[in-house]
């Protein structure tokens, strides 16, 4: 087996790739644009799914690249030896070329071959799908295996959860895939231990997906025009595997930060092994995303909260480390020296990634000592090992602890906090909040009736949709909304056309079909105005303010209240459109 670093298997991969014509493209942005139900890209095929659906892409039909990626969903793992928010996914895609036989050969010839990866072939296992939803067993893949030389006890067929990839919101392409595993040698956890078992026996270290469906998320697949491939290889997983190293954070992506956080902290990685990891991690990923291009910055909402999650969640560590204050950017430029050769962005970022790492830091010392306090001494006298949730909403609102943070802290305090009541004291506050007051921004909610409700949440998909065909300039002009009806009126310098108006009801209808949840966050009217919240800012500055926030799709400022989930809607329709005042259009739309 070759050990290989980092540096040596990315190019490996890309030299292995560019010999089978495949034209090496960048990584796509951490923030995807064409997917509203996500907050990151999660995986090398985001970016590209316009191509998987048919698109053509400039550089060809066989493409390779390293996707920067962020998983937030396992966060409260990190700190084990293989969770990580941030890595990288090398990936090899055929957009309508080649299909299985020839994906399947070039995966296998990476991973054995003496030329490339050298693995014993006895070290690997296979998983193929097995069939299920009216969707057959891909017999040709194991068929393939079997060709290869695969033995059949090394081969598995599974299930649907198992080998079938689909993006999260369950919409797009999709289909069958075969996984591909590193046998570590460690005993089997039991006689049914196989592949799929978490225990740590297989590693999974690649995935080949051959993307022949198109799901509309109510479980029909439509075959694809043209089949795909798309492949996804951990990069820091395989090379932990490649060096036979226990854990993620060993490999030589970590060597650099670790050296320079023993040193900053006077401490051993192997003595703390849970706040290194998570310093590690964490770091890493917010360096990554405040690197991106996009200057977004920690927030209340969105994306900015998981941010200011990654940045506040690091600094306790550092605190528990008993480092001093403000090192985050010493640290961050050793990240961005490791990667800046790679990933260009970073270095041109660079003074923005340290500036936001101790702004974000100065702001948190504000809070975090007398958050501490409060915390501590509610829990004094807790009768049920419970703090509670108006506590816990109090060091969020006040003392800026994201709640997460605070149920991590009670962990290590043995007790538990009243998610629940967070919630609802949340909700307590936005109703007693008296500038928050429904209506304040927008006029015309009759009542708050579930219908009603309804349709206050389509005008904001409404305005997201006229903004996406007639450009940013578009703004409401009034809006009316009865239990029945929407009435809503915008700038527009011409009677809209049919096919404009079908447009529009398709437009508004997808976003509906993407089962988003609407997130209410207040914040100070600077914040809404910095995240780019539509709404009235004159005047009110100094002001707390509700925003409504549908992730990817819409953010206003807005009274509310509104439905839980875009899904809640149904279907739009137009029923006129008609001249309301010189300029300014006016809608009458309904939900079926
Ligand atoms: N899209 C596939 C994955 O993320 C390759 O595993």
């Amino acid at each position: 087996m070759k050990k290989l670093t980092s540096r040596e298997l990315r190019n490996l991969y890309f030299d292995f790739f560019k010999k089978h014509n495949h034209a090496l493209i960048s990584s796509a942005s951490l923030i995807p644009d064409n997917d509203p139900t996500v907050l990151f890209t999660m995986a090398g095929m985001h970016p590209l799914v316009p191509y998987l659906l048919g698109e053509e892409h400039s550089e060809g039909k066989r493409l390779v690249n390293a996707q920067k990626c962020i998983r937030t969903g396992d966060i409260d793992d990190v700190g084990d030896a293989s969770h990580l928010t941030f890595f990288e996914m090398l990936g090899n895609w055929s957009l309508g070329d080649y299909f299985k036989e020839e994906a399947i050969k070039m995966s296998y010839e990476f991973l054995t071959s003496p030329d490339y990866l050298n693995i014993p072939k006895e070290k690997l296992y296979f998983t193929v799908f097995g069939g299920e939803d009216n969707i057959p067993k891909d017999e040709e893949s194991y068929n393939i295996w079997l060709s290869l030389g695969v033995s059949p006890d090394h081969l598995f067929y599974l299930g649907k959860k198992e080998n079938f990839w689909i993006l999260g919101s369950g919409v797009g392409p999709c289909g069958p895939d075969t996984e591909m595993f590193y046998d570590t040698g460690k005993d089997k956890c039991s006689d049914d231990c196989n592949p799929a078992c978490s225990c740590g026996k297989y590693l999974e270290i690649w995935n080949d997906v051959f993307m022949q469906y198109n799901s509309d998320g109510m479980g029909n697949y439509t075959p694809l025009p043209k089949p795909n491939v798309d492949t996804g290889m951990g990069l820091e997983r395989t090379v932990q595997v490649l060096n036979g190293l226990e854990s993620v954070y060993d490999t030589d992506l970590f060597t650099n930060l670790k050296e320079k956080l023993e040193s900053v902290s006077n401490k051993k990685y192997e003595d703390n092994l849970e706040s290194f990891r998570i310093i590690l991690d964490h770091l890493r990923a917010a360096t990554f995303i405040l690197g991106d291009d996009l200057g977004l910055t920690p927030a209340n909402i969105g994306q900015g909260y998981v941010l200011r999650r990654l940045i506040r969640r690091t600094i306790r560590h550092l605190k528990k480390l008993e480092v001093a204050e403000h090192v985050l950017p010493e640290l961050a430029t050793v990240i961005i020296d490791d990667y800046k050769d790679i990933y260009k962005e970073l270095e041109r970022n660079k003074e923005f990634i340290l500036n936001e790492l101790d702004k974000e830091e100065t702001k948190f010392n504000k809070t975090l000592k007398s958050g501490e306090r409060l915390f501590y001494k509610s829990i004094r006298n807790l009768d049920n090992n419970k703090l509670s949730g108006r506590d816990a909403f109090k060091l969020f609102d006040t003392f800026g602890f994201p709640l997460e943070m605070t149920i991590e802290l009670a962990k290590e305090n043995n007790i538990e906090v009243d998610v629940e009541g967070y919630h609802e004291a949340f909700c307590e506050h936005q109703e007693k909040s008296k500038t928050l007051d429904a209506g304040a921004f927008k006029g015309g909610l009759a009542d708050d009736s579930y219908e009603t409700t309804k349709y206050h949440t389509l005008a904001h998909i409404l305005l997201a949709s006229l903004k996406e065909m007639f450009g940013d300039s578009t703004v409401q002009k009034g809006s009316n909304i009865t239990p029945e009806r929407l009435r809503f009126d915008f700038n527009l310098d011409h009677k809209m056309t049919d096919e404009e108006k079908e447009t529009l009801e398709r437009l508004v209808n997808e976003k509906i079909k993407t089962n988003t949840p609407v997130v209410c966050e207040i914040m100070s009217i600077e914040e809404a105005k910095e995240l780019g919240a539509e709404g009235v800012f004159e005047d009110r500055y100094g002001e707390n303010v509700k925003v409504y926030t549908i992730p990817n799709i819409s953010c206003e400022i807005c009274g509310g209240p509104h439905v839980e989930n875009t899904s809640e809607l149904g279907v739009f329709k137009i029923q006129k459109e008609e001249s309301s005042s010189a300029g300014v259009r006016r809608i009458r739309g309904i939900l079926q």
